[in-house]
Order: C-alpha cells, then structure tokens, then sequence
C-alpha cells in the first residue's frame, strides 16, 4: 500500500514537471543564421549585445548600416582593430549585412 502511494505521487509530480517542459519545447522556433551569429559576438559584447560600453560597444540597437560599413572596413583592414579583424575573417559581407541588420533590430 505505501509503496503504491509513492508511485502515484511520483507520476502526479511527473505530470507537472512534464507539462510545462512539453509547452516549451512546442514554443522553441528555428533561430535564422544572423541570430545564431550574433551569439558568438555576445560573448565579448555582452549578453544579447548589451555590454556597459567603452571599448567594446553595446550592440543591440546599433544603427545598421553604420554597423556594416565598420565592419567592412575593418575586416579590410582601413579601421584599426585588435580583436574584431579575426572574428570578421570567417564571415562574408553579406553575412555581416545579415548580422548587423538583426543586431540593430534589437532593443537596445
Ligand atoms: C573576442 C571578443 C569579441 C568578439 C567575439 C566580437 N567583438 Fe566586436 N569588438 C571587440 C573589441 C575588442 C572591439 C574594439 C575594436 C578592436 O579592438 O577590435 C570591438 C568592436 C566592435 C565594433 C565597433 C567597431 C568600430 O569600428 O567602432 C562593432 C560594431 C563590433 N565590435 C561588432 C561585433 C560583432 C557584430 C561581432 C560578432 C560577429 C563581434 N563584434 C564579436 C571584441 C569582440
């Protein structure tokens, strides 16, 4: 008899703890290519672009265009980096057009 009441427990505690979990696995959407880019610039950049500034910029919010042509340009080599030339040699322009465009759709 305990032993039976400690299995229905367990699978009414299951259910609640199963439920949810289901209900948020069905919300998940496939991220796009920008969005999952974007998480490797997070790592410097703060989470979800927003770092406290200074040499390392906030990005979330950052005009995009601005954002591209600075981009472009150091990966070029024309404006002066340490760190943000390497990262950049991996992506195309039109990669970092894609980055730069979902990063400015942040909320900054
Ligand atoms: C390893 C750390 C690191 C990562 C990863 C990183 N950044 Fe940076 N970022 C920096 C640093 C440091 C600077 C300051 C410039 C420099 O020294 O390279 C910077 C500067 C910038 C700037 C300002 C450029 C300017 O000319 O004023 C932008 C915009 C930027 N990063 C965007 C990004 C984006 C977009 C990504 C992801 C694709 C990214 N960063 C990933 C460290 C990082």
């Amino acid at each position: 008899m305990k032993i039976r009441n400690i299995t229905l427990v367990g699978a009414i505690v299951g259910l609640f703890i199963a439920a949810p979990v289901q209900a948020e696995q069905q919300q998940m959407k496939p991220i796009s290519k920008a969005e999952l880019w974007a998480t490797t610039c997070f790592q410097c950049h703060g989470a979800e672009g927003q770092s406290a500034g200074g040499a390392i910029p906030p990005l979330a919010g950052y005009p995009a265009d601005i954002m591209a042509q600075q981009l472009k340009a150091i990966k070029a080599g024309t404006r002066p980096s340490t760190i943000m030339k390497r990262h950049l040699m991996g992506y195309s322009d039109a990669d970092i057009d894609a980055i730069a465009t979902y990063l400015g759709s942040l909320k900054p």
